[in-house]
C-alpha cells in the first residue's frame, strides 16, 4: 500500500470482537486471564495477549503498528511524548560510560537532554561541529552507541545526508537513530535510506491538529545486534531484569522494541494513554493530504518572504541557493518542509515588535499543527543553549520561525504582511 493509504487502513481492519470499523479506545488499565495458567503464559511471553496498558493496549498497538508501517519499520512503541521517545531510544543502546555522537542542528530541549540529563546519567553525548559524514566520523570511538540526527533540523532546517551518516554509523558497528518529526514519513522514509531507528513526536504533523502529545520509536529491524555483541551486551546477554530473557534470541529482528517495551516501558512507564491514541490516529488518517498543503503554502510564503524587501534573509531548503538545496532534491523529491527560520531588517527589536503584531498566525511553541504558528527560539525553545551552541542550531537572536499551516496561503501572507507593516513604522 502507499503511504496515503497506509496513514487510513495502517495496523487495523475491523476491530476483531465487535467488527467496529474506526479503531476502539480501549480505556482499561488490565486485561483478565482466563486462568492462572493463561496469566503465567502471558507473562512468560509464551502466548500472544494484553496483560496491563503500561505494557500495551489494544488502541495503541494499532497507531504502533500503522507508525511502523508508514516508517517501513518492523516493530514501534509509542510512548508519551517525543522526549519520553528520544530518551528510551538512546537509553535502550546506552550503558554507564558509553556515548551517542550527534549533530548539532537539534530541537532545543533535545540539546538539553543530550547536554545535561543523559550526562548526569554516565552517557556523554558527543556535539559534531556541522551535520557532515566527517564531522560526525571524527567524533566516534570504542564507546559510542549510536549516530544522531534529526532528518530535518528543528529550527535549522537543514537537511541530514542519512544515506552516509548510516554509512558512517554502520562502518563502525552503531546504529543510527533520527528524529522524523518534521518531514514526516509522508516526505521522507530514513529507513530507505539506512537509518536504523525512528523516533517521533506525534505531538506535531504526524496528529496534526495541535491537540495531542504522543510520541513513538520505530525500529527498521535490520541492525544486527549479535554481530555487535561487544558493544550492546544489553541485546545479546541474559537480562536479569526479565526472567534472563536473551532479547536477540527470543526476538530475533524485533529485539529492540521488545526491550524497550519490557525494561523502559514497564519499569519507568512513560505510557500514552488510548484516547491520545485515538486522537492521533484521528490526526494520522490525514497526514498525507496536509503534508501537501503545508509544503505547498509553506513555498508560497517563502516566496512572499524573498521577495519583501523589509525581510532580512530566508532559510528555505527548497530555494536554490540554499546549501541544502541539492540534499533537498535528494531526500524530499525538491520539496521543502513548511517550517522556515527568517529574519527581518532592524534585527532583534524589530523582530520583537513583528512578533507582537501577528494576528492570525499564533505566537507559541509548537510546530505542525493545521495553524499557522510562528516562534522566537531565541527565547524560548533554544533558550537554554549557549549563544554559540544556538548559532550551531540555526538560532539567531533575530531568527523567527514559522510552522506553516493549511489556511489559504493568501490569508497567511496577508497577516505577515501587516505585521511586516507594523515593524517597519
Ligand atoms: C524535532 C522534535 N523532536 C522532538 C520534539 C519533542 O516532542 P514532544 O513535545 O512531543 O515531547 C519536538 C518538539 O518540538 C521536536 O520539534
Amino acid at each position: 500500500m502507499r503511504r496515503e493509504t497506509i496513514a487510513i487502513h495502517g495496523g487495523y481492519d475491523v476491530d476483531p470482537t465487535t467488527k467496529a470499523v474506526a479503531v476502539p479506545i480501549y480505556q482499561t488499565v488490565a486485561y483478565a486471564f482466563d486462568s492462572a495458567d493463561h496469566g503465567a503464559a502471558l507473562f512468560n511471553l509464551e502466548v500472544e495477549g494484553f496483560r496491563y496498558s503500561r505494557i500495551a493496549n489494544p488502541t495503541t498497538a494499532v497507531l504502533e503498528r500503522r507508525v511502523a508501517a508508514l516508517e517501513g519499520g518492523l516493530e514501534a512503541l509509542c510512548v508519551s511524548t517525543g522526549q519520553a521517545a528520544l530518551n528510551y531510544a538512546a537509553l535502550n543502546v546506552t550503558q554507564l560510560g558509553s556515548n551517542i555522537v550527534s549533530v548539532p542542528q537539534l530541537y532545543g530541549t533535545t540539546h538539553t537532554l543530550f547536554a545535561y540529563v543523559l550526562p548526569s546519567q554516565g552517557v556523554t553525548v558527543r556535539f559534531a561541529a556541522s551535520d557532515r559524514p566527517d564531522a560526525i566520523e571524527k567524533l566516534i570511538d570504542d564507546n559510542t552507541r549510536a549516530v544522531f540526527c534529526e532528518s530535518v533540523g528543528n529550527p535549522a532546517g537543514n537537511i541530514c545526508d542519512l544515506e552516509a551518516l548510516a554509512r558512517v554509523a554502520h562502518t563502525h558497528g552503531v546504529p543510527l537513530i533520527v528524529d522524523n518529526t518534521v518531514p514526516t514519513p509522508v516526505l521522507l522514509r530514513p529507513i530507505e535510506y539506512g537509518a536504523d531507528i525512528v523516533v517521533h513526536s506525534l505531538t506535531k504533523f504526524m496528529g496534526g491538529h495541535g491537540t495531542t502529545l504522543g510520541g513513538i520509536i520505530v525500529d527498521g529491524g535490520t541492525f544486527p545486534w549479535k554481530e555487535h555483541a561487544r558493544r550492546f551486551p544489553m541485546f545479546t546477554r541474559p537480562d536479569p531484569s526479565y526472567h534472563d530473557l536473551v532479547y536477540v534470541d527470543h526476538f530475533k529482528e524485533a529485539a529492540y522494541i521488545a526491550r524497550c517495551r519490557s525494561v523502559y516501558q514497564r519499569t519507568t512507564g512513560a505510557v500514552l494513554s488510548p484516547l491520545s491514541a485515538f486522537l492521533l490516529l484521528q490526526g494520522i488518517e490525514t497526514v498525507a493530504l496536509r503534508v501537501e498543503r503545508h509544503v505547498e503554502n509553506g513555498r508560497g510564503v517563502a516566496e512572499f518572504l524573498r521577495r519583501d524587501r523589509r525581510v532580512e534573509w530566508v532559510n528555505y531548503a527548497a530555494f536554490p541557493d540554499s546549501p541544502y538545496h541539492a540534499l533537498a532534491l535528494k531526500y524530499l523529491g525538491g520539496r521543502a518542509c513548511s517550517l522556515m527560520t527568517f529574519g527581518i531588517k532592524g534585527g532583534f527589536e524589530a523582530g520583537k515588535k513583528f512578533y507582537d503584531a501577528l494576528t492570525l498566525v499564533k505566537r507559541l511553541v509548537n510546530l505542525g499543527d493545521a495553524k499557522s504558528l510562528a516562534c522566537h527560539p531565541a527565547s524560548t525553545t533554544h533558550r537554554q543553549m549557549s549563544a554559540d551552541a544556538q548559532r550551531q542550531a540555526g538560532v539567531g537572536p533575530e531568527t523567527i520561525r514559522l510552522s506553516v499551516g493549511i489556511e489559504h496561503v493568501d490569508d497567511i501572507i496577508a497577516d505577515l504582511d501587516q505585521a511586516l507593516a507594523a515593524a517597519d513604522k
